[in-house]
């Protein structure tokens, strides 16, 4: 049974004690509700450490006030229990409130300005934080476009969790793809001691690659989802088949979702080191990154492209 740990101060003192064992430590960040897209990373984690740490927080800095904050699925109880079963893991790390927001302060007036400019962290003016981390350029594409405070949000959060932990290694789901190149670049530019590793997209049985938000889709929406994998596939075998332009690849992918009943947010054909927009696929190789709505639930997946 992993330990559970919820202030910060102990976390690091526990953490600390483990590396004075000569542990070495991993952390897998998750805000919960776990699948087995999380449980894989926790094998990689096994795989690379002595001592795993999972830590559960949905951070409301990464979520813009008029995202889906209020309505993220949580069950901790459940996992605790698949937590338990997978075994191997030491501690997790359950912070009630990792920015200890001071309550009673002023209202500064933000909650007037755009939604998509506030975070969930701030919609009630002071909230006791005010340092961010953020990775430039990374963050402006992709999900970045829609998503204005995600980023920062993630990249704050992940600090913070890096420096209550202590990790040597920290691993990351490649199905954020964007996320995981994001948080390397911040590691590299910040000489944070730790390894980041990406660990590779887990599917359902019919391609959905898994996400904490598929429960919240209708079966019929669920069904119309199964469209993302799918044409991401096809774009991928139409490459491979030698359409190298992006523009007819792009072109193939959103059609299949709009057919399917799908709004698209984006598609993207990107290098996969800095995330660079590509027109011809050549043999550097690219990932297709997308995020399309069905219904009021956003699902994002991709797909690596490397032609030999
Ligand atoms: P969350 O969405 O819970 O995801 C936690 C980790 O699991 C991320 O690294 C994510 O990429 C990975 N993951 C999710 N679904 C996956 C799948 N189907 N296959 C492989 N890996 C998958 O991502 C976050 O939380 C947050 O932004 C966080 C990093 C915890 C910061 O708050």
């Amino acid at each position: 049974v992993p330990e559970m740990i919820t202030s910060k101060s102990d976390m690091r003192q526990w953490s600390r004690v483990q590396k004075s064992l000569g542990k070495i430590v991993a952390l897998v960040p998750t805000m919960g509700f776990l699948h087995d897209g999380h449980l894989s990373l926790i094998r990689e984690a096994k795989a690379h450490a002595s001592t795993v740490v999972v830590s559960i927080y949905i951070n409301p800095s990464q979520f813009a006030r008029n995202e889906d904050l209020s309505t993220y699925p949580s069950n901790l109880e459940v996992d605790l229990q698949k937590l338990t079963a997978i075994g191997g893991v030491s501690a997790v790390f359950c912070p009630e409130n990792i920015y200890e927001t001071a309550s009673g302060e002023t209202k500064d007036g933000r909650s007037e300005e755009r939604g998509d400019l506030v975070s969930c962290l701030e919609e009630d003016g002071g909230s006791g934080h005010e340092t961010w981390v953020q990775v430039e350029r990374l963050s402006k594409g992709l999900c970045g476009k829609s998503r204005l405070v995600f980023f920062r949000g993630v990249t704050t959060v992940v600090t913070k969790l890096f420096n209550v932990v202590e990790p040597d290694v920290a691993i990351f789901g490649k199905k954020d793809y964007q996320q995981w190149k994001v948080i390397t670049r911040m590691v590299r530019d910040l000489d944070f001691p730790i390894k980041i590793i990406g660990s590779d997209i887990v599917r359902e049985a019919d391609g959905l690659a898994m996400s904490s938000r598929n429960v919240r889709l209708t079966p019929q929406e669920r069904e119309k989802a199964l469209s993302i994998n799918q044409s991401l596939s096809q774009a991928k075998c139409a490459a491979e088949d030698g359409q190298h332009s992006c523009k007819k690849l792009i072109g193939l992918v959103v059609e299949k979702i709009i057919e399917a009943g799908g709004e698209v947010d984006y598609v993207e054909v990107v290098d996969q080191d800095y995330l660079e927009v590509v027109e011809k696929i050549a043999k550097k190789p690219v990932v297709m990154c997308l995020a399309a709505w069905f219904g009021t639930v956003r699902l994002i997946d991709n797909m690596e492209i490397h032609i030999p």
